[in-house]
């Protein structure tokens, strides 16, 4: 938890978030501060506002009330500084893969053509696709088209990645290879996390802190710490700590808490 007296400036602060659709009031008072490095999920009732919430913080809308801060300056819309991964990879068809992460670097001012190359490959190596920059994206497994998007929102070295259900799309086994995949590149760039997911156990194997938000209009409701040790295993989704968390989390969004 942050420590509003102590703690130095969180990397995300969100205060007083109000969201209105028209007559639908997506978000109704919503506040969150994230530290920097930490990785925070946030799970709900379908509807109860989190892909609002993440678009807001992307950048992608405004609020209609409230304050949303990156290192303590406002948020005004899209910014290198965010990255963001949507449930559907949302690359460029007639694109390879390399020229899908290239695109993304167009704007980097200062590198030169042949830097943007490398540092595509780079990320590409980064989330295990070597070998496959000169594929087109039908060509690839879904997992491997959302490698593609991790790769594309990483290249650009944001400091705060946004998820929205990343791996809903996947089966079971994949979604666990990418849970790993995006720990391992978590802890090597020293990333800040905001993951959206509908899968409580995946919420409590990635992150510090699990935010409930209460059905429409969206609040938060509580604020799960999971003191888990990492690295997370299998061996620790077994153990009758984690169950107890990802029940509790259940029993939160059911109404049973
Ligand atoms: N662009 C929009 N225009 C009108 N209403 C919207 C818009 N975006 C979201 N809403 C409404 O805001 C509410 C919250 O939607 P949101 O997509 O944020 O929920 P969610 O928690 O992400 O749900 P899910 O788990 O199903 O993805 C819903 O009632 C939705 O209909
Ligand atoms: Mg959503």
């Amino acid at each position: 938890m942050i420590d509003e007296t102590t703690s130095a400036e969180p990397k995300l602060r969100v205060a007083g978030i109000v969201k209105r659709f028209g007559a639908v009031t997506a978000l109704e008072g919503v506040d969150l501060a994230v530290a920097e490095n930490e990785f925070v999920s946030i799970v709900g009732a379908s509807g109860c506002g989190k892909s609002t919430l993440l678009s807001l913080i992307a950048g992608l809308e405004p609020p209609t009330a409230g304050t949303l801060e990156v290192d303590g300056r406002a948020i005004t819309g899209p910014g290198r500084d965010r990255g963001v991964v949507f449930q559907h990879a949302t690359l460029m068809p007639w694109l390879s893969v390399q020229r899908n992460v290239e695109f993304a670097l167009r704007g980097e001012a200062g590198l030169t053509r042949a830097e943007r190359a490398e540092r595509a490959r780079e990320f590409l190596s980064l989330v295990g696709l070597a070998g496959f920059e000169e594929a087109f994206p039908a060509q690839l497994s879904g997992g491997m088209q959302q490698r593609v998007a991790l790769a594309r929102s990483l290249s650009y070295g944001p400091d705060i990645l946004l998820m929205d259900e990343p791996f809903g799309a996947l089966d079971a086994l994949t979604r666990r290879t990418m849970q790993e995949l995006l720990l391992e590149v978590w802890e090597r760039h020293r990333l800040t996390v905001l993951l959206v997911t509908h899968d409580i156990g995946e919420a409590v194997v990635t992150s510090d802190r699990v935010v409930v938000m209460s059905p429409r209009p969206g609040r938060v409701q509580r604020i799960v710490d999971v003191p888990i040790p990492r690295p997370r295993t299998l061996a620790s989704e077994r153990t009758a700590e984690f169950q107890g968390l990802e029940d509790g989390i259940l029993d939160l969004i059911h109404g049973a808490a």
